[in-house]
């Protein structure tokens, strides 16, 4: 299958898909022998040899991974305060993986990392509405209007929050929590934080328990399984 020269670049791993435009405008690309600094260029892994600094590119093995993020852990490749990493957790593996998509340091739960550039672009462009369901735990109660509220949606800064599932798991006298299950079909930035926050609750504890149809079952925190064939399948029905 044919596609652009920079992605099939950052899916061999070179570099990210703008550090790989740089190079072809460098001048340090060449497809079939012959340079090429023409950014929307289609080539064919399959079939053309890409070479960059001379160097043939070979189709990197795709890695795909369920990690169970622990609070406290950044989604990130690399932090400049020294603060701990999901790399940290992924020292023995190889090849260079991210994160799809990200959870706030202090959210744990289920994140997917990859090294494929391809699924990791459909999983988190915005119409892919992939659902991802986390389980929260607010200090005090929260009445039904609320929770009715939420799963109806809620007007935030940057706009109204799509229709979300939202159960009441249970109240805990001893500890003053609620717990909540909510599923988002959205990605925004700390939407389920300032959902909370919309109507006053501070979040207490937020874990992403679900995404898609793979849950943490099995995977303690900290820990991570690869994930099947038949699930990278599935995953890839997003496209
Ligand atoms: N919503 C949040 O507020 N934080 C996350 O990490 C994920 C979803």
């Amino acid at each position: 299958m044919e596609e652009r020269l920079q992605k099939v670049m950052s899916n061999c791993g070179v570099a990210s898909r703008r550090a790989s435009e740089k190079m072809i405008l460098e001048g340090r690309v060449r497809v079939n022998g012959v340079i090429v600094r023409e950014l929307g260029t289609k080539v064919d892994p399959d079939k053309d040899r890409i070479a960059v600094d001379g160097k043939t590119l070979e189709a990197q093995p795709k890695h795909y991974y369920l990690f169970n993020k622990p609070k406290g852990v950044i989604t990130t490749s690399s932090d400049d305060q020294g603060r701990a990493t999901v790399m940290d957790y992924f020292r023995k593996e190889k090849d260079r993986i991210y994160a799809v998509g990200r959870l706030d340091q202090n959210t744990e739960g289920l994140l997917i990392m990859t090294n494929d550039g391809e699924l990791a672009n459909i999983l988190m462009h915005p119409s892919r509405l992939v659902d991802k369901t986390y389980e929260v735990k607010v200090k005090g109660r929260i009445a039904d209007s609320v929770l009715q509220h939420l799963a109806d949606g809620v007007e935030l800064k940057d706009g109204m929050t799509a229709p979300a599932d939202v159960y009441y798991i249970g109240y805990d006298p001893k500890t003053n929590l609620t717990s909540v299950e909510i599923t988002i079909h959205e990605g925004r930035n700390r939407q389920v934080r300032r959902m909370f926050e919309f109507f006053g609750y501070q979040v207490h504890n937020l874990r992403r328990v679900q995404y898609a149809f793979l849950t943490l079952s099995g995977v303690k925190r900290g820990a991570y399984r690869k994930l099947t064939r038949e699930e990278v399948a599935e995953l890839y029905k997003y496209k």
